[in-house]
């Protein structure tokens, strides 16, 4: 199998505050950092050396994951000093690499959540000769305008790229770049040097131009990027329900409870109503009558009397107060939200912030 790249340098402003203090690719997905999923899946599919490109709170990753030992992997770790974008991240981990020019490198955004078959994916690169193989997934069309649309032709040759198309004519398929590639090395180092280069914008329509044999594999798996609040709670909720599979999900302290995940130290009163795909962190309280569904619930939260958590995010240590609401929401770390408030609709409260009792009814329907 081959080497692969791992991208991690994003500064993830879509889940903030969540990444203030932790880039995306390592906050805990169904109990673990998400990288732990990508890796063991890319472990499972013979793998055995993965080069990081970081930038946005770099130290992070090689301060958890070290040298790969632990985890049956050889890794290495390369900081930009400016972040590069992704194709300049790609390029300037290239003297990392040990694969010969021809062999294909494996390249993943350290966001996206997926079961594609890597094997699968690179034996068709290899047997139809392809200088750079993308693997396309298919979306619905409300939501094709947030991503790259990548038309093919019928044998599955790459014909253009539509990045983020805004009108409508230029949704010209469902077809879009799933942030997983592999690439001939030779190509990696084609990519400029020195500079921001954006693989989707810069360097697959650069490569079409030139003639290069640019293949899709579309595949229509499970995948989800979860750049967003709403589908990094989902994806952390079908981890858990085993929507998706991962080697890398821990066993729960709570087996009887069978739609949640419950890390060790998690104290849950008796009476709590805990379900939905949801990740009770290490050592946080659910007190009683509290109910959590859908949610991921940080490492040390406490979570009072009779409240409600939906479909939302409770960071590291937060406190949420009696009887309060969240349903679709963000919560800092450390944050503290009062009692009897309610808070919906992709409401965000800040790292640290504090919210009185009874202070806030938040709700997009009504504002
Ligand atoms: P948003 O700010 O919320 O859009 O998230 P993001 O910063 O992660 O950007 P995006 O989701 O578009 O990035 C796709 C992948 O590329 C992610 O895995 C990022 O970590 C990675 N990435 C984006 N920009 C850079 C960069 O400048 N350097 C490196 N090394 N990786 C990057």
């Amino acid at each position: 199998m081959a080497e692969a790249i791992l991208l991690v340098g994003g500064k993830g402003t879509r889940l903030r505050p969540l990444t203030v203090n932790t880039p995306k690719p390592m906050l805990e997905v169904a109990g673990v950092p998400f990288l732990s999923h990508q890796l063991a899946r890319a472990k499972a599919a013979g793998v055995d050396r993965i080069v990081f490109a970081t930038a946005y709170r770099a130290e992070v990753f090689e301060e958890y994951f070290g040298d790969g030992a632990a985890f049956g992997l050889e890794l290495d770790y390369v900081t930009e000093t400016e972040p590069l974008d992704t194709g300049g991240a790609i390029r300037n981990v290239a003297d990392r690499l040990r694969s010969g020019p021809d062999e294909p490198v494996l390249i993943f955004n350290g966001d996206i959540l997926s079961g594609v078959d890597l094997v699968g994916l690179v034996d068709a690169h290899r047997a139809r000769g392809a200088d750079v193989t993308l693997h396309l997934t298919r979306v619905p069309r409300e939501k094709l305008s947030a991503f790259g649309l990548v038309p093919t032709d019928a044998d599955g040759w790459v014909t253009a790229f539509r990045e983020k198309p805004q009108r409508a004519e230029d949704i010209v398929t469902d077809q879009i770049n799933a942030g997983c590639y592999i690439f001939r090395r030779s190509v990696i180092d084609g990519i400029p040097t020195g500079r921001r280069v954006s693989v989707e914008r810069e360097t697959f329509p650069g490569l079409l131009a030139a003639g290069a044999r640019v293949l899709s594999v579309v595949e229509q798996s499970y995948w989800r990027d979860l750049g967003t609040p709403e589908a990094f709670v989902h994806g952390s909720a079908d981890l858990v329900l085993g929507a998706v599979e991962s080697p890398a999900v821990p066993v729960t302290a709570r087996p009887d409870l069978a739609d949640a995940l419950v890390l060790p130290g998690a104290d849950l009163d008796v009476d709590v109503k805990v379900g939905g795909g949801s990740t009770i962190g290490a050592n946080a309280l659910i007190a009683s009558g509290a109910e959590i569904i859908g949610s991921v619930i940080g490492e040390g939260a406490r979570i009072e009397a009779g409240a409600v958590v939906r479909d939302s995010i409770v960071g590291r240590g937060a406190r949420i107060g009696a009887g309060t609401v969240l349903d679709t929401v963000v919560i800092g770390d450390g944050a503290s939200v009062g009692a009897r408030n309610e808070l919906r609709c992709g409401a965000r409260v800040w790292c640290d912030a504090a919210i009185g009792d009874g202070a806030v009814r938040f709700s997009a329907d009504e504002s």
